[in-house]
């Protein structure tokens, strides 16, 4: 506040003639303006109440993060604006408290707000040689949407417990490769052995064995498959036409696709220019996101693969019709081993998604509901993987 001009009026009181009241008050009612002015472009929710917690002042981001009417909510008291706070304990004198709080309503949001004590400073009655004192006038909360910074923590968090399960799960499945590998050496021993006997002394021991080596076999599949989705691989990158790399993926799996008939559409911008990718990873990438979109969806589906530059961004978008992800599932499909097939790995995306982060680039992925999943990869069209190491000393 232009507390130089307050001040000069304070002290002018005594002496305003009536004729000058009314440009006084027309500077005031300008000051008044000019402050609510500022206080409304805040993106901050400013909202000052009185000592006993009366609404006495809100600006336009309180209004818009807690979804209230400005006018109606006036004097009345702050717990109505936001329920399931305990107001009395938090508006004590002399501490400033800081929370964070999730609201459902008008949108599903988390806020952090402060509240401090406000005071006016008046000349002191009790020193007669001047000085000031301190009268408590009501309270000042602060609120802030940590929607965004909440998330990126919590995913933060997540891939970070994400990596440590699969270190330790690759760990398990590195050392489970030599007992199996023995277990393969002995059995292949048991045959041969079993093969020099009489055939009539031998039974049905040939065919319990076949089922034994069976079942090693289709575990060592599994522990390949597995280490071979998380292990970090080598990336061969080149100069190479993502738009060509869309269509030889397609091509890969045109057989599930007509036998399914689904129809894929590409709408691939012709002027995309060249991206630094490992061109055999990236395929395998697209050929997994258009191998579950063609699952996804019955027969007659439609399946529209859009590429589009975005600098510094090549975008590639899979928007397929097969109903989408159930809300439930969205957190979990890129877990390891999750799946909602009968005979999935639940390692596609996984796979995806190390592939895609190997190269500097980002996945998005809405569902819409009933209709079909969008699929998104945004590929960096210079080698950005450097970003991804951790800066030198
Ligand atoms: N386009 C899609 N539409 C609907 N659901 C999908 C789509 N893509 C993935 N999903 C869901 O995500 C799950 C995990 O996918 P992911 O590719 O990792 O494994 P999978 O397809 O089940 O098995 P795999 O790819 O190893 O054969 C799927 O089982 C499916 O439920
Ligand atoms: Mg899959």
């Amino acid at each position: 506040m232009n507390s130089g001009f307050l001040d000069k009026l304070i002290e002018r009181i005594g002496r305003v003639r009536p004729q000058d009241l009314e440009s006084y008050l027309t500077r005031l009612a300008d000051e008044k303006g000019f402050l609510e002015t500022i206080f409304n472009a805040i993106h901050e929710g400013v909202i000052v109440t009185d000592l006993q917690g009366r609404v006495s002042y809100l600006n336009r981001g309180a209004c818009e993060l807690l979804g209230l009417d400005r006018e109606l909510s006036m004097d009345r008291p702050v717990r109505e604006c936001l329920r399931g706070i305990a107001w009395e304990q938090l508006l004590g004198l002399g501490k400033v408290v800081s929370r964070d709080v999730e609201v459902f309503y008008p949108q599903h949001r988390f806020l952090n707000f402060y509240v401090e004590p406000m005071f006016l400073e008046k000349p002191s009655a009790k020193h007669l040689a001047g000085g000031f004192e301190r009268e408590p006038v009501g309270f000042a909360v602060i609120l802030r949407d940590i929607t965004e910074h909440r998330r990126s923590t919590e995913e933060t968090i997540h891939s970070e417990r994400l990596s440590a399960l699969t270190l330790l799960a690759a760990g398990v499945a590195h050392e489970i490769g030599n007992p199996l590998n023995s277990l393969n050496i002995h059995m292949q021993l048991l045959e041969r052995k079993l093969r020099r006997l009489p055939e009539d002394s031998r039974g049905d021991l040939q065919d319990l064995l076949a089922v034994a080596k069976g079942e090693v076999e289709r575990l060592d599949a599994i522990v390949q498959q597995f280490l071979g989705a998380i292990r970090p691989a080598h990336l061969e990158v080149g100069l190479e036409n993502i738009n060509s790399l869309i269509s030889e993926s397609v091509e890969f799996l045109s057989p599930e696709i007509s036998d399914r008939e689904v129809q894929v559409e590409q709408r691939l911008r012709k002027d995309l220019p060249l991206a630094v990718v490992d061109k055999t990873q990236i395929k395998q990438a697209f050929f997994n996101i258009i191998k579950n979109a063609v699952q996804a969806m019955r027969r007659g589906g439609v399946l529209r693969i859009e590429s589009e530059l975005e600098n510094p961004y090549i975008r590639i978008t899979f928007l397929d019709t097969g109903g989408g992800i159930a809300a439930a599932n969205m957190s979990k499909i890129f877990e390891p081993y999750f799946t909602t097939k009968q005979t999935g790995s639940g390692l596609g995306l996984l796979i995806v998604r190390r592939i895609v982060r190997e190269h500097g680039g980002e996945i998005d992925l809405v569902s819409h509901d009933g209709q079909g999943l969008e699929f998104t990869v945004r590929l960096p069209l210079r080698d950005q993987r450097a970003r991804l190491l951790p800066p030198s000393a």
